[in-house]
C-alpha cells in the first residue's frame, strides 16, 4: 500500500512517516521544506521536495499513484496567519483543494487530514470540547484549517472520496521546532537547556498560562496508522482529554531537566512573563470518546512520560 504523506519531513509529519515505515507501507513524501528538514526524513520513504500549491504537484500524483494522502503540509503558525492571512489561505486552503482535485483525479481511496482541535473550535464554553461543537474559528489559521474541512466533505459528497480528518491537540514530542501551534515545549526546553530564561505568555487574569491538552506524538502517529486502516470516516479529536496549564507545563519541564544533570539557576523556577498574542485562546481541551469509542484510540502518554522522552531528544540531538 503506497501513502503520500504531505509535511512529511515536519515535526509530525515525520513521525507519522516512521509509523508508516514501521508497518511496512511504500511511503513517498511531499515536501517544500519551508519549516521541515531533510535530516527528518526516514531513509526509507521517497522526498519529492515540491510546495503543494505548484503545479508540478500532479506530475508526482502521477508517477506514484498513491493509494492514501496523507496531509500534513501547512503554514502552521497562529501569529504569522493574523500577520498574513493571504499567505496562510494560499498554503491551508488552495493547498488543500490542490491536494483534493488530484486525489479525485488519481482515484486515491482516502485522504486524511490534520486538522486542529486546539484552535478549531476558539475559546469554547464547553471543555473538554466534543466535535459537535459549532466551530468558533478565532484566528485565520483556524479558518483555514476549518475551510480545509469543509472542502474534504464536498469533495465526498461530490465525488465520494473518503475521507477522516484528526482534530489534533496540542501536539508536542521530538523534532517540534518552536513556531508552530504548539511550540511552547520545544521553546521552553531548548531555551532552558541553552541558560535561557524563558517567558510565559498569559492573559492579565490568568497567570497560570494558558490551559492545553498536550499529546505526545507518538500517540498521534499511531491515531494516523487507525485511521488509514480503520473503515470509520468523519471528524475525530485525538488528544488526551486532560488540561495542563503553562505554568505547570514549565516546571515539569524544569524539573525533569534537573533531573537529567542540566543545571537550572534558581531564579528560573519561574519564568519571566509577557502578555498573550493575537490569537490566543485561554482554555481548550479535547473530548476524545468518540475516537475511543469508534477507532479504539486513546492517549497512552501522560504529560510527565511523553516530556521526558521528549527532553531525552533535545538532549541527545
Ligand atoms: N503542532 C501541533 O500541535 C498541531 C496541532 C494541530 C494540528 N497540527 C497540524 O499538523 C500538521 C503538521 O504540523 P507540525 O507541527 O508538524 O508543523 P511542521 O512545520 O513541523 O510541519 C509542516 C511541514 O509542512 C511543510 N510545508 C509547509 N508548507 C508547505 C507547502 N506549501 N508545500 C509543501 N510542504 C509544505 C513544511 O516544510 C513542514 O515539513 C499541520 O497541518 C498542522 O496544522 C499541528
Amino acid at each position: 500500500m503506497k501513502v503520500l504523506v504531505t509535511g512529511g519531513c515536519g515535526f509530525i509529519g515525520s513521525n507519522v512517516v516512521d509509523a508508516y515505515v514501521e508497518k511496512g507501507y511504500d511511503v513517498v513524501i511531499v515536501d517544500n521544506l519551508s519549516t521541515g528538514k531533510k535530516e527528518n526524513k526516514n531513509p526509507k520513504a521517497k522526498l519529492y521536495v515540491c510546495d503543494i500549491c505548484k503545479e508540478e504537484l500532479e506530475d508526482i500524483f502521477e508517477k506514484e499513484r498513491p493509494d492514501i494522502v496523507n496531509h500534513h503540509a501547512a503554514q502552521i503558525s497562529v501569529p504569522l496567519s493574523v500577520e498574513d492571512p493571504l499567505y496562510d489561505a494560499e498554503v491551508n486552503i488552495k493547498g488543500i483543494i490542490r491536494l483534493l482535485l488530484l486525489s479525485v483525479k488519481y482515484k486515491v481511496n482516502k485522504f486524511i487530514f490534520a486538522s486542529t482541535g486546539g484552535a478549531i473550535y476558539g475559546e469554547a464554553d464547553v471543555v473538554p470540547t466534543g466535535e459537535d461543537y459549532i466551530p468558533e474559528p478565532a484566528s485565520p489559521y483556524a479558518i483555514s484549517k476549518l475551510s480545509g474541512e469543509k472542502y474534504i466533505s464536498f469533495f465526498y459528497n461530490q465525488y465520494g472520496l473518503d475521507y477522516t480528518v484528526l482534530r489534533y491537540s496540542n501536539v508536542y514530542g521530538p523534532r517540534q521546532i518552536p513556531h508552530g501551534e504548539a511550540g511552547v515545549v520545544a521553546i521552553f526546553t531548548e531555551k532552558l537547556i541553552a541558560g535561557i530564561h524563558p517567558t510565559l505568555n498569559h492573559f492579565p487574569d490568568a497567570p497560570q498560562g494558558m490551559i492545553r491538552d498536550y499529546c505526545y506524538v507518538n500517540d498521534i502517529a499511531r491515531a494516523n496508522i487507525i485511521a488509514t486502516e480503520n473503515k470509520k470516516r468523519g471528524i475525530f479529536n485525538i488528544g488526551t482529554g486532560k488540561g495542563t496549564t503553562t505554568i505547570v507545563l514549565y516546571k515539569e519541564i524544569v524539573k525533569i531537566l534537573r533531573k537529567k544533570g542540566v543545571f537550572i539557576p534558581d531564579d528560573f523556577d519561574e519564568p519571566q512573563r509577557a502578555l498573550a498574542r493575537p490569537g490566543d485562546i485561554k482554555v481548550s481541551t479535547l473530548n476524545v470518546q468518540k475516537a475511543k469509542l469508534e477507532l479504539g484510540w486513546e492517549a497512552a502518554y501522560d504529560i510527565s512520560k511523553g516530556l521526558s522522552e521528549t527532553v531525552d531528544w533535545y538532549l541527545n540531538r
